[in-house]
């Protein structure tokens, strides 16, 4: 065995699930395992297993055979210990919450947490290191919104399977001479939607971060059809605003949201598609199908990376950090630098440029 500064360590998945968790644990638990014989500590259901310290030891066996595996073996939950802090309310909630998960770190004789989620599981790393706990955070999320890495795993696999649905829309369309508008996971961050779009050659493209004016997307559907295009597909993540809702704050929207009684975004977009030019509009919400199912060959390649690097800061003792993607290689960053951060879509991306040079409307 190799020496190790980490002896034990626990594990957690927190937040939204996606492919690549599974791939993830185990690039982590394999060589802490086999080459530095860390004893590791599964913690079920993200930080509420360790507010409630439902946890296991972990055996070889639980972490072998999973590489391909979808979702996660150990659980989530969107539990946030931090959170009921900023909330006179549940101020108190939240200091127990805290107390308890440092309560259980000491109980089980953690000498480091390993976290592996997305904006929130790593603030709250960040947070707990702060409160004195060694922590390692892994980026993980389907939407690619974690500042410090340039990708994290689940993002391609979602991009494939995104991807296929706007193919399968194409033929459809096509047959029937149809706009079909189809919605993709996304709430603050189009980073799937943009490359989706360009991948399945979205012919509208609709951001969070670019406000879309209806009469842009409705004069290029126009336009589209004088040139003889009888169907067009119009990509839109889930959290894109309108112009004159990205002026309201966040109560007023939601009011007039239901006020209009649209379920989401793509209805909303596809009714307003048919009010203002007259062409037959269909909505599709791809859902949850995103984070469903196995990784993609990327995203088992990039999990096992971050996981394997992961298990590299355990044995050097190097905590507080965030493993990640910068270009091609696999580093480590603070913790604090995602912490409490989106990475949105800048306007000058390049390609939002590339989306707009092949003929695609981002609805500005
Ligand atoms: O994990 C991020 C995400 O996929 C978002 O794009 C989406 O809005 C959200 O999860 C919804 O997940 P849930 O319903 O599990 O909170």
């Amino acid at each position: 065995m190799k020496s190790t500064v980490t002896k034990t360590f626990g594990i957690l998945t927190a937040g939204g699930d996606c492919p690549g968790l599974n791939a993830a644990i185990r690039g982590v638990c394999r060589p802490a395992y086999d080459r530095y014989g860390m004893e590791i500590i599964g913690i079920s259901n993200g930080y509420r297993g360790l507010v409630e310290n439902y946890t296991r030891l972990l055996h070889p066996e639980d972490f072998w055979g999973i590489l391909t595996r979808g979702g996660t073996i150990l659980g989530t939950s969107r539990e946030k210990p931090f959170k009921s802090r900023s909330k006179d309310a549940d101020r108190k909630l939240g200091e127990d919450k805290v107390a308890a998960i440092k309560e259980n770190y000491r109980i089980l004789g953690l000498d480091c947490l390993v976290v592996l989620g997305g904006n929130g599981t790593n603030t709250t790393g960040w947070l707990l290191s702060q409160e004195g706990l060694n922590v390692v955070g892994l980026p993980k999320t389907i939407d690619n919104d974690i500042v410090g890495t340039d990708y994290s795993f689940g993002f391609d696999s979602a991009l494939a399977i995104a991807t296929e649905a706007i193919d399968r829309l194409h033929s459809t369309a096509q047959s029937h001479s149809r706009v079909m508008v189809i919605e993709l996971m996304g709430h603050k961050a189009g980073w799937l939607a943009l490359y989706a779009g360009v991948a399945g050659g979205g012919d509208v493209i609709l951001l969070p971060e670019l406000p879309y004016d209806i009469n842009v997307i409705a004069r290029h559907l126009e336009e589209r059809a004088q040139k003889g295009k009888s169907f067009s597909i119009v990509v839109v993540a889930e959290g894109a605003v309108s112009k004159e809702e990205s002026l309201m704050d966040k109560k007023e929207r939601k009011r007039r949201r239901q006020e209009e009684g649209s379920p989401s975004i793509a209805y909303r977009v596809a009714g307003e598609i048919e009010r203002t030019t007259g062409m037959e509009t269909r909505a599709t919400v791809l859902g949850y199908t995103q984070r469903g199912g196995i990784p993609s060959a990327s995203d088992r390649v990039l999990a096992t990376s971050l996981g394997a690097a992961a298990a590299e800061l355990l044995a050097e003792g190097r905590y507080g950090r965030m493993v990640c993607l910068n270009g091609s290689e696999v580093c480590s960053v603070s913790l604090e630098t995602p912490a409490e951060k989106i990475k949105t879509v800048p306007r000058d991306h390049y390609m939002i440029d590339t989306a707009v040079a092949v003929g695609a409307c981002m609805g500005i």
